[in-house]
């Protein structure tokens, strides 16, 4: 049997974590009031009571603007609390997975990011999250495992997939930008492939995102597609392509952040599936539930 334990355990990445976890899995996933990574107390008494085999850091501040006006707040969560917790993982043996994000790069490249082109991010979210891979990576080097995905959504949490489709059923029009491209991650694939990487033992830097590339209004317009399709909207709202120039919002965010998972896919022997299907399988999901 093996014990893990999952930080941030009712964000969306931790809630799929749940239920995606093998049977030969004994998996304790602490939310944020439960487990504060920020405290070195607690993550101490998690780790001595729970004495679990890997550690899953899915806790994050995640308000990519908001981080602009709390820099303080996005850097004590993002960088300190992952520091504290490979630190307690590299004293105790313990495996350490650790998640970050497209948005360590600045967006200026025309192909995918490998894992070790040099990041630049834009935001205090970026800077905050690439410090902490910084931070893992001194204590655990590459005995740690840090995931770096994208535009993540589920059907549990806040997230772009729900936002669309409150806007696409109260808005006459929904502008969405069409300069930024990335592409959108369904969090439940993500578990599954975390939950291979730890069955294989995989470290390192990886890059998983979903297959393909979109903006964010190619997304917006699959989202409105599906609704209509799948009767989760019976009317939708239409959407019109903008530019960021025209949608200013306090974070910058990369113009082009695909990610080049290969390295990672072909580790786990994962081929990732297209991230339109991943949509699908989602919003039946939300109709189901
Ligand atoms: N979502 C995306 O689009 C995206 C894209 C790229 C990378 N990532 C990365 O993927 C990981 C998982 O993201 P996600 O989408 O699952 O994020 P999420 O849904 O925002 O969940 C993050 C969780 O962390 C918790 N948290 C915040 N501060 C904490 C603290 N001090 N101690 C313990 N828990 C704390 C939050 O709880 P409270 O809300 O109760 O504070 C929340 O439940 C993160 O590392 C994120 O940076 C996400």
């Amino acid at each position: 049997m093996r014990t893990v334990l999952v930080t941030g355990g009712n964000g969306q990445l931790g809630w799929e974590l749940q239920r995606h976890a093998p049977d030969t899995w004994s998996l304790q996933a602490l939310p944020h009031a439960a487990l504060d990574i920020t405290d070195a107390g607690q993550i101490a008494a998690a780790l001595d009571g729970l004495r679990p085999d890997w550690v899953v850091n899915t806790a994050a501040y995640t308000a990519v603007d908001r981080a602009e006006s709390e820099p303080r707040q996005a850097q004590a969560i993002n960088v300190e609390g992952p520091a504290r917790l490979a630190e307690a993982c590299a004293a105790r043996g313990i495996g350490f997975v650790h998640l970050s994000t497209d948005f360590v790069f600045d967006g200026r490249q025309s192909r995918p990011y490998r894992p070790d082109d040099p990041p630049n991010p834009l935001s205090v979210y970026g800077r905050t999250k690439l410090a902490g891979e910084q931070a893992v990576r001194e204590r655990l080097g590459d005995d740690a495992l840090i995931v770096r995905t994208s535009w993540a959504y589920s059907v549990h949490g806040h997230n772009f997939v729900k936002t669309m489709l409150r806007c696409l059923a109260e808005r006459p029009q929904v502008d969405v930008v069409c300069d930024q491209v990335g592409t959108p991650t369904w969090a439940a694939g993500l578990a599954r492939a975390l939950i291979r990487a730890i069955e294989r033992d995989v470290r390192g830097i990886g890059h998983w995102t979903d297959n393909g590339v979109a903006s964010w209004y190619d997304f917006a317009v699959a989202i409105r597609e599906l609704a209509l399709q799948l009767g989760l909207l019976r009317e939708a709202a239409p959407v019109a392509p903008i530019a960021t120039a025209d949608y200013p919002t306090p974070a910058r965010r990369p113009a082009y952040s695909v990610l080049d998972k290969r390295d990672f896919q072909a580790a786990l022997d994962l081929p990732g599936v297209h991230w339109r299907e991943s949509l699908h399988s989602m919003m039946q999901e939300l109709c189901h539930g």
